[in-house]
């Protein structure tokens, strides 16, 4: 689909985006069946959702990247560190981008990023689960250095279904 490229701005959140945020969530999940939640399902107050874009700023091995259009959000990556010392080394990745700007790189523009703070936070681990089926992702997973390590059975329950996780990890140490 044809599109006007403003190039979108890829920054930190801030507190004071909670209230995009929220309405962009809502909205991303009902553009596919790949999110943990659907059409308008994200449900946390704003002042919830302010005190985790800040403590995700506070800590360490923690962050939260926007890319921001026209003052809209129109895609979101998170790396959410693990608190506990043993563990501290490690972060789980998530990632959107609005259904009419899929297919035009910003989800590999974001996942470039993500992986250089990752590396400035001296993380040695990126983790994901991804719904079996969902190609795009896979792909641009796999083309950012992800690897296969395993599938998590009937982990995702989605329509009535349940469905499988291919479980990946990308070593910041290779
Ligand atoms: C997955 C997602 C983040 C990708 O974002 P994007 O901005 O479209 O990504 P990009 O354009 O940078 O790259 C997409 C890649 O997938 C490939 N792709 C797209 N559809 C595909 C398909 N059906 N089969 C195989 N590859 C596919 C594209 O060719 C591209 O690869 P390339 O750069 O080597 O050409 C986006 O589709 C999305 O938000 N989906 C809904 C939410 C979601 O699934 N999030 C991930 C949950 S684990």
């Amino acid at each position: 689909m044809e599109h006007n490229i403003t190039a979108p701005v890829i920054r930190e959140a801030t507190a004071d985006d909670a209230e995009e945020m929220i309405s962009y969530l809502n909205i991303v999940g009902g553009e596919s069946d790949n999110l943990m939640h659907g059409a308008d399902g994200f449900k946390v107050p704003i002042e919830g959702v302010k005190r985790r874009i800040q403590a995700f700023h506070d800590a360490d091995n923690c962050v939260i990247l926007i890319a921001v259009e026209d003052g809209k959000i129109i895609a979101r990556a998170e790396l959410d560190g693990y608190p506990f010392a043993r563990l501290h080394h490690n972060a789980k990745l998530s990632i959107s981008v609005r259904k009419d700007h899929w297919n035009m790189k910003i989800g590999t523009i974001l996942m470039t990023e993500i992986i250089e703070r990752a590396k400035k936070m001296n993380l040695h681990n990126i983790e994901l689960e991804v719904i079996a089926d969902n190609k795009a992702a896979i792909a641009l997973y796999h083309k950012m250095g992800f690897s296969d390590v395993g599938v998590y059975k009937n982990w995702w329950f989605v329509n009535d279904v349940y469905s499988d996780a291919i479980v990946m990890q990308k070593c910041l140490d290779d």
